[in-house]
């Protein structure tokens, strides 16, 4: 595919090699021939096996379980396109790993998503997308430009076809995540609930409270990560205590390490609905209260977009 700035290139890593097929398909553009394998000490070895020379790549590649496995792939199949005179290199990360970890919680610690983004940049990246990053100020970490996509216009999409809206509430989970709930509301026209976890001592168990008059509605719990399940089951059952009708949860990433398929199977939450970003396992896609949205239309459109120069925030008007 030829475009405003030349020749597009994708290359897959392995962390998601169902939403890179997705995506080349939506562009109509193979996926450039590579291979990522192991020596026999684990070290991962790249050989991009067609011409890169003055095309605009894109790297597609979630920094998801293995986290290190796929971060070390992302950072060396970058290093190959930029030896390889790759003339414009963008690090497309659906998922991006470390990203909880944007400040420091206490003296003597890291702030690991910075490091990654250190080592992204100075693989060779030029660029990067990511979608739903955990906190947007992220993107200040790289001193690249950076596009964090939204899925909640799809998500928004998802939930029109399928809900009375009338009857909707949108809850954040946390005080941490009401930005990005209230947006979600808006979209829809729904109201806002807060469900504020508190510890009132240490070593004592964590007190939810609702804020908001969630009585008579259908709760959508909205966040950007679900991992051990834990803050959306203890969610859902606050809700419920407090005279919800039914409680379904839209989150972005679906983490979900550990019993999480198991502890949301035997939670009171109606339905998960979560995005491919991260390639589902078997038990997350053969669950039969998880449903997962695409988001290679999204991702596919901001690629081409970014290859035509043309606005990507559009997208999200
Ligand atoms: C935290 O700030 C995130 O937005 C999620 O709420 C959190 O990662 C969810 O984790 P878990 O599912 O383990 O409760």
């Amino acid at each position: 595919m030829a475009t405003n700035n030349g020749v597009i290139k994708l290359v897959a890593g392995n962390s998601n090699p169902a939403l890179s097929g997705a995506i080349a398909a939506h562009l109509g553009v193979p996926l450039t021939k590579a291979v990522v394998r192991r020596f026999a000490d684990m070290e991962i070895f790249v050989e991009i096996q067609e011409n890169v020379r003055g095309s605009d790549v894109f790297v597609i590649q979630s920094t998801s379980f293995p986290t290190n496995d796929h971060l070390m792939e992302l950072l060396i199949i970058i290093d190959a396109l930029r030896r390889a005179s790759g003339r414009r290199i963008t690090a497309v990360i659906p998922y991006f790993g470390y990203a909880r970890q944007d400040r420091k919680p206490g003296p003597r610690t890291p702030i690991s998503a910075k490091l990654v983004a250190n080592l992204i940049t100075t693989a060779g990246a030029n660029r990067v997308m990511t979608l739903d990053l955990h906190a947007g100020q992220i993107q200040g970490f790289f001193d690249i430009p950076t596009d964090n996509l939204y899925a909640s216009p799809m998500m928004v999409r998802d939930i029109r076809e399928r809900f009375d809206l009338d009857k909707l509430m949108v809850i954040s989970p946390d005080v941490g995540g009401v930005a990005r709930a209230r947006g979600l509301g808006k979209r829809i026209n729904a109201p806002l609930a807060i469900v504020d976890k508190r510890r009132e001592r240490p070593g004592e168990s964590e007190v939810m409270s609702v804020i908001g008059d969630v009585k008579g509605r259908t709760c959508i719990l909205v966040d950007d990560i679900i991992d051990s399940g834990g803050t959306i089951v203890n969610a859902a059952d606050a809700l419920l205590e407090k005279g919800a009708t039914s409680v379904y949860a839209y989150i972005t990433h679906g983490v979900l390490s550990g019993g999480a398929v198991a502890r949301l199977a035997k939670s009171r939450l109606k339905e998960l609905v979560i995005t491919d970003s991260i390639q589902p396992t078997e038990a997350v896609a053969t669950a039969p209260n998880i449903r997962i949205l695409s988001t290679a239309p999204l991702i596919g459109e901001a690629i081409g977009r970014t290859a035509n120069e043309e606005s990507v925030s559009s997208l999200f008007d």
